[in-house]
Formats: structure tokens, sequence, C-alpha cells
């Protein structure tokens, strides 16, 4: 299964093995604390939602997200930092919402650094909600940073939701 967004040369597409080495160059490009590619195997050898998006087929970013019992948790997203500022991620942010919603859940919940006010106005703008804070929940270049948790209710659930296509 794979989705074309909106500009033709954009597709999303689920990640397999193959993208770890590109998908470790952009984490490690993108975050002052990366994933290990170890990670990255965990998540696709348990069957959380894995993706990739490409641009004219070069890799540009991926999302990860769990879902079960009526909660998805997006566990990380991220877009090259030299394709970042052109709506990708929000169009990433976007099907991962789909995905969600397709695989049942009511919800979407995630983790961010409140210095990371990128993101967080990415997610602001898509319609999530602070709902708590996790005390030194990441590292950082002193000591440990929190996280806010953010959440944003889905409407509909069930079979009967707009796939990941529709988004
Ligand atoms: C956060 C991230 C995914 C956003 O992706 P992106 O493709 O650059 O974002 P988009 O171009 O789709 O922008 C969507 C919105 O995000 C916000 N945003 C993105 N970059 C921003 C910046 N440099 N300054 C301020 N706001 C920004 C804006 O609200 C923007 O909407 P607008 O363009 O209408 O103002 C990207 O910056 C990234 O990969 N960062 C590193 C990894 C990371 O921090 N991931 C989030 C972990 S929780």
């Amino acid at each position: 299964m794979s989705a074309v967004l909106e500009t033709p040369s954009v597709r999303v597409r689920p990640m397999t093995e193959a993208d770890l080495a590109g998908v470790m160059e952009i984490e490690r490009a993108a975050y002052e604390f990366p994933w290990t590619e170890g990670i990255f195997r965990d998540c696709l050898r348990v069957g959380y939602c894995c993706w990739v998006m490409e641009e004219g087929g070069e890799l540009r970013g991926y999302g990860v997200m769990s879902v079960g019992a009526g909660e998805a948790h997006i566990l990380n997203l991220c877009i090259a930092p030299e394709a970042q500022r052109r709506g990708l991620g929000r169009r990433l942010l976007r099907h991962l919402i789909g995905l969600a919603r397709y695989h049942g859940a009511r919800t979407v919940m995630l983790e961010v650094r409140m210095s990371n006010s990128r993101a967080l106005r990415l997610y602001r703008g898509m319609g999530f909600r602070e709902i708590g804070l996790r005390r030194d929940y990441y590292p950082a270049a002193q000591g440990r940073e929190d996280a806010l948790v953010l959440a944003r209710p889905l409407g509909r659930a069930g079979p009967g939701a707009a796939g990941p296509r529709d988004v």
C-alpha cells in the first residue's frame, strides 16, 4: 500500500529494512539525541506503523506510530533538515492521523520536548492539545528535559472510517 499526497512526486509508503540506512542518515542529521538503528528495527519487528515519505524517489522523512486499545501513539515524526518547512511534515502527520483512524484509534497521542517549538506549532496547528507533562523524559545537553504530552481526539473510528489514502 502506498499513497500519493497532493504533489504527485511526493508519496508515502511503508518502511522496510532496506530504508534503514537512509532513515538513520536523516535521524542523525535531524536530532541531537537520535534513535539507534536497533530501535527502528524493533519498531518494524513488532509491527508498528512505520512509514517513509519520498519525493522524486528520494527519502525525505518518516513516521513511526503504535496503535492499540483505541489509542495511537506517534513515536517519531521527522523530515530531513534540507526538506523542512515545505509542508511535508504536516502532510506526513495528516497521513499518520488517517492511519490511526483507519486502525480504529479514538485518540492520537505523542510526547514532544518543551523546547521543540517547531514541532509544537505543527501539532497545535493540527488540533493537538496539551494533556500532561512528563518530567525529565528526554536526555538533554545538560541533564534532562521535560516532555509535553499532547493528544488529539479522532472523530470517526472503525472499519467505516476514512483510510490513509483519503487524508
Ligand atoms: C517538526 C517537523 C517534523 C516539521 O516538519 P516540516 O516539514 O518542517 O513542517 P511543515 O513545513 O509541514 O510545517 C508545518 C507547521 O509546522 C510549524 N513549523 C515548522 N517548521 C517551523 C519553523 N522552522 N519555525 C516555526 N514553525 C515551524 C509551523 O506551524 C508550520 O506551519 P506554517 O508553515 O503554516 O507556519 C520538522 O521540523 C522535523 O523533522 N524536526 C526534527 C525532528 C522533530 O523534532 N520531530 C518532532 C518530534 S516530536
